[in-house]
């Protein structure tokens, strides 16, 4: 959470700096500021609010130095006001910050005690209070950055620059992301590659400790305080830019590229010809030594998993252990060294998915990701890595990246069911026919867009949302639940049908609205007749089922055809309506759906 950006070079910086905060407003967007040198002095500019307020009071600021910092935040220590957002300066220090500085407490007591003034609420401050007064007390900038490093503990990304070394920008981290480009006398560091492509596709994904110390021609990367010759990534960036393309809302966008999305992911890995799947870039070998899976991660991607559990026990009979990666890593988890450990992060920057991923290697397991991110930090640290391959996401509430991740997870199940000797070859191909075959299907769905914007009007004023389902329909109901929850702010839940007499049956009144997923499959009887039991106390039925359901159809106020599927593909068809409804509602109430309140896509606090 949070994005930082910092440039030093010849283009001008107020533009460099606030073109970058803009990809990444993703990460927080609460206050936003930027710190840049003009006439020689540190000149600070910061607003409360989305980063077009900034932009709105830099106005035509002019400022004739060549390099600055910039932040956009998402509130840990502090309300989101102008005070404070970063960068924070102090004396002749200035700097922006990503993370939490878990020994604030004891810190900024001690500051205090020592007679410094607080300007803030904030965690950060209180570092620029830290290396302002080793700089006064004569170390040059990087001494300072050294010596409050130890000092401080925590999660940490921060660029830092001072009247006193006008010529410099030192970034160092612990923690969340920070990457440096370098150009042609231009360097440009950023928590996301995406503020740095279009200036450079040279980069270098910092490591934690790693201290870098910028000048225009000039750049160094200390390790352990010893320089280091960095290895430098070419980035493969085909101007994937964060672009509307016509649509109202990114969320919009990424629901309508969905097809696509869910095609790059799973092309990889399908020999056509063949009609079987080989997963690329995974030793094959070790899956057959595999006895237990644990798959891990965190909201939408933990109903991916969630998904993922439920067809990898079926189709290949390994038992798979679902965890929340936030509880995951604290509850000393049992984790034997024939455990393959699945970690699923659209960001690749989670802290508590990957804490949980350092904890597994820890443990000796193996893990594998699958993350949308490539290059991130559990790509980067992942034994064996699968890609989402959607495309940059940019609405904060997670799409194309969930069904990608449903269409890479059939393909796991698949692949191990093939090692464990589970599946029969004819049943592969029907796996593979049936995945690829859903891009075009999933465009008829995408139809129910027209529905659900007319509907909104009428959908927006329920109390409440129930979302049911059962077997692999379940997670999708969670997703729909959690969807409407952060977009729509309305009180949703998502059940397994089966579960609703055992207390939730309780909440049903005429101000309820189920949303019953509920295709002819195997489990299709019992919950029609957890349906039956809904209906009976009230709730208004939105269903989405099996076309030529007419029984389904009888009991609903509206019912959502999709075509005959399966425990695979029913749940990924189901996602797109999910996604819909809470989208419409969202904007029938006003709602900011692209970047709703209290969040932030990547979530790199605990
Ligand atoms: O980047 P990740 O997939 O690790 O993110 C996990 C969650 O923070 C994320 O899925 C979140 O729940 C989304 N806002 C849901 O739409």
């Amino acid at each position: 959470m949070c994005g930082i950006v910092g440039y030093l070079g010849d283009k001008d910086v107020k533009n460099v700096l606030i073109e970058g905060l803009k990809t990444l407003e993703y990460r927080g967007y609460d206050s936003a500021g930027v710190s840049i040198f003009n006439a020689g002095k540190i000149e600070k500019v910061r607003a409360a609010g989305k980063l077009q307020s900034l932009i709105d009071k830099i106005g035509s600021t002019g400022f004739d130095g060549s390099l600055g910092i910039a932040h956009t935040r998402w509130a840990t220590h502090g309300k989101p006001t102008e005070r404070n957002a970063h960068p924070h300066t102090v004396n002749k220090v200035s700097l922006v910050h990503n993370g939490i500085i878990e020994n604030y407490m004891e810190l900024r007591e001690e500051l205090v005690a020592c007679g410094s003034v607080m300007s803030s609420d904030t965690d950060t401050e209180l570092v620029a209070h830290l290396i302002s007064k080793e700089v006064d007390s004569g170390k040059d900038l990087y001494e300072a950055v050294l010596e409050v490093k130890k000092k401080i503990t925590g999660a940490y990304a921060v660029l830092v620059m001072s009247e006193d070394q006008p010529e410099e920008i030192i970034g160092f981290k612990c923690g969340p992301p920070l990457i440096v480009g370098l150009g042609e006398g231009e360097v440009v560091f950023a928590s996301d590659v995406q503020a740095i492509a279009p200036h450079t596709k040279k980069v270098f994904y910092l490591e934690d400790e790693d201290v870098v110390l910028a000048r225009k021609d000039d750049l160094k990367i200390f390790r352990e305080s010893k320089k280091i010759d960095p290895v430098w990534t070419e980035l493969d960036w085909s101007k994937q830019v964060a672009e509307k393309s016509g649509y109202e809302h990114f969320m919009l966008k990424e629901i309508f590229e969905q097809p696509r999305a869910f095609a790059a992911a799973i092309e990889p890995h399908i020999n056509i010809e063949r009609q079987s799947v080989v997963l690329k870039d995974i030793d094959v070998s070790l899956l057959k030594d595999i006895d237990r899976i644990f798959i891990v991660a965190c909201g939408t991607s933990y109903y991916a998993g969630m998904y993922g559990e439920y067809v990898i026990e079926k189709l290949a009979g390994v038992p798979v252990e679902l965890e929340i990666a936030s509880e995951f890593r604290y509850k000393e988890p049992f984790i034997p060294s024939s455990s393959l450990v699945v970690v699923i992060s659209q960001s690749g920057e989670t802290a508590d998915t990957l804490a949980a991923l350092r904890l597994a290697k820890e443990k000796g397991a193996k893990v594998l990701s699958l993350c949308n991110t490539k290059h991130s930090t559990i790509d980067r640290e992942a034994d064996f890595k699968l890609y989402m391959n959607s495309g940059v996401e940019v609405g904060v509430a997670s799409t194309k990246a969930f069904i990608s991740s449903l269409g890479v997870m059939t393909l796991l199940a698949t692949q191990l069911s093939k090692v464990h000797d589970r599946v029969p070859k004819e049943d592969e191909q029907s796996i593979v026919r049936s995945l690829l075959g859903l891009p075009s299907v999933m465009e008829s769905v995408l139809a129910y867009d027209k529905f659900f914007a007319k509907a909104a009007d009428d959908l927006k004023k329920f109390k409440g949302f129930l979302y049911m389902g059962r077997g692999t329909n379940y997670p999708i109901a969670l997703e729909g639940a959690l969807k409407m929850k952060e977009l729509a702010y309305k009180h949703a839940e998502g059940y397994a049908a089966g579960e609703m007499k055992h207390g939730p049956l309780a909440l049903i009144d005429e101000e309820i609205l189920i949303f019953m997923l509920c295709p002819q499959d195997h489990l299709y009887e019992k919950t029609l007749s957890n349906l039956e039991e809904a209906k009976a106390r009230g709730g208004y039925i939105v269903s989405v089922g099996t076309k030529g359901d007419e029984q389904l159809k009888s009991l609903s106020e509206h019912f959502l055809a999709l075509p005959k599927g399966d425990f695979i593909t029913n749940p990924i068809l189901e996602t797109i309506p999910v996604q819909l409804v809470s989208y419409h509602v969202a904007k029938a109430l006003g709602c900011d759906v692209d970047q709703p309140r209290n969040l932030a896509k990547s979530v790199t606090v605990e």
